[in-house]
């Protein structure tokens, strides 16, 4: 079986750099669908989502190169509408298809995504954002069939800022005839990202990163040339790792303002970090302290996504901290494996109190999910002896090559008993 072995108690030192973000590039992926013309995105991360966003254009009928961190789309051919069960199974996020297949073919049919291992994962918002721009939405046996003879723009308020949601909501506006405004829009470096992408192509979006995002619509987009923003996910995973492990490391590639809350965060608990535009550069000696109580919040609130990251670092520091997860129901069960470790945390539904204790110990342990998967390593590096982690393609939807970004700062991290 595959294993991930860290051997902990090092301190890390050195420079790396973050690949393209995730919850960017997804996203804009589907949007290429919208385009008539070839569309190259730079800094594409090679992550099992991104495969499988990639299988899904295929299917439709789009041709796709990918070469290194380059992706080339072409949509500007006769495209299907369906994205079958199988294909919309290999990716959560694939419901992000539906505004974009909508807005290009007035038509699509996608099987209902369903729940997820963070509990349940309802598109409830992106639906009704579709029926408000004239689309009629049938489900019918786990398939949903959107069919909008034609699209029109109008105000969708959101009762929440769903990420999501208002991604699907600006592609298939991009696809409806006048103005669309979003109202209570997710306000998330990922949509501001998104709207650059459509800009290139000739679309009008404007007011992404504000609650207010304006879409006219009905304009034929072109192809256009992109390079998708750093991971701040994956930013704030090395530095975690850093701040658990101790030592010295620059983190390259991520917009710092979008590291905000979690450098705050590790300065509170004792790591000194200072960081330019593009850069962040991280210190830790000694035992971090705990800190304030974290609630995750919607951008600019501490991310959901780091979470069980920065909880991971906070296993072993002076005191307790208390987290509040306030975007998903079961985001806490990287917490049995961080047991396994010897942490010492307590959860009652949204709360979990982390009581620091003086060490973790090495121990087999499984991914439950993508971000609490990488949690278990960057608990791993500052664990006493080895750690034995599975359960990896959890963390491969969201992490190129995390083993080798880890030994890249001096970790002894290493892949065993897999094809890789
Ligand atoms: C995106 C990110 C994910 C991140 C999350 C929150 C991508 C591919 N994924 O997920 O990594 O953890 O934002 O920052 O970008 N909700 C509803 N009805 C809906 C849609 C959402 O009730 O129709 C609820 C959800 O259950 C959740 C909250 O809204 O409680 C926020 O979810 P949302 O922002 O939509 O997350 P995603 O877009 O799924």
């Amino acid at each position: 079986m595959e294993q991930l072995l860290i051997a902990g108690g090092r301190p890390l030192s050195g420079s790396v750099e973050v690949h393209g973000a995730k919850n960017s590039v997804l996203p804009i992926l589907a949007a290429t669908l919208l385009s008539g013309g070839e569309c190259m995105i730079e800094n594409c991360p090679r992550l099992s989502d991104v495969a499988a966003s990639i299988r899904i254009l295929e299917h439709l009928g789009c041709q796709v190169i990918q070469r290194g961190s380059t992706v080339w789309v072409d949509a500007g051919r006769p495209l299907r509408g369906d994205v079958p069960d199988g294909l919309m199974r290999e990716m959560r996020s694939s419901v992000i298809f539906l505004g974009a297949i909508l807005a290009r073919l007035g038509e699509a049919v996608i099987s209902y995504p369903g729940g997820c291992e963070l509990g349940p994962r309802p598109i409830d918002l992106h639906l009704e954002a579709l029926r408000r721009l004239g689309a009629e939405v049938e489900e019918d046996h786990g398939a949903l069939r959107c069919r909008a003879g034609r699209l029109t723009g109008c105000e969708i308020p959101l009762s929440i800022p769903s990420v999501g949601a208002t991604e699907n909501a600006i592609l298939a506006a991009c696809g409806a005839e006048g103005t669309t405004v979003i109202l209570n829009a997710a306000r998330e470096p990922e949509i501001v990202d998104l709207q650059r992408f459509l800009t290139a192509l000739g679309a009008r979006v404007r007011g992404a990163g504000s609650s207010t995002v304006t879409v006219e619509g009905g304009r034929p987009l072109h192809g256009g040339r992109f390079r998708v923003m750093g991971d701040r996910i994956v930013a704030s995973t090395y530095l975690a790792a850093v701040a658990a492990a101790g030592g010295e490391a620059e983190i390259r590639g991520a917009d710092w303002r979008h590291l905000a809350t979690m450098t705050a965060a590790l300065g509170e608990a004792g790591c000194r970090v200072s960081s330019g535009p593009d850069r962040a550069v991280i210190r830790a000696q000694g035992r971090l302290r705990g800190l304030r109580p974290i609630r995750t919040a919607p951008y600019p609130g501490f991310p959901t996504d780091a979470q069980a990251i920065l909880m991971a670092a906070l296993c072993t520091a002076e005191g307790a901290t208390v987290f509040v997860e306030n975007i998903f129901e079961s985001r806490y069960r990287h917490v049995d494996e961080l047991a396994r470790m010897g942490a010492d945390i307590r959860v009652e539904g949204r709360v979990a109190v982390v009581y620091g204790v003086p060490r973790l110990h090495g121990a087999r342990l499984r991914c439950t999910d993508l971000r609490g998967g990488a949690a278990l390593a960057v608990a791993a590096l500052g664990a006493e002896g080895e750690s034995a982690i599975t359960g990896l393609e959890h963390i491969r939807r969201g992490y190129e090559d995390l083993p080798g970004a880890l030994a890249a700062l001096g970790a002894e991290a290493r892949l065993t008993g897999g094809d890789t």
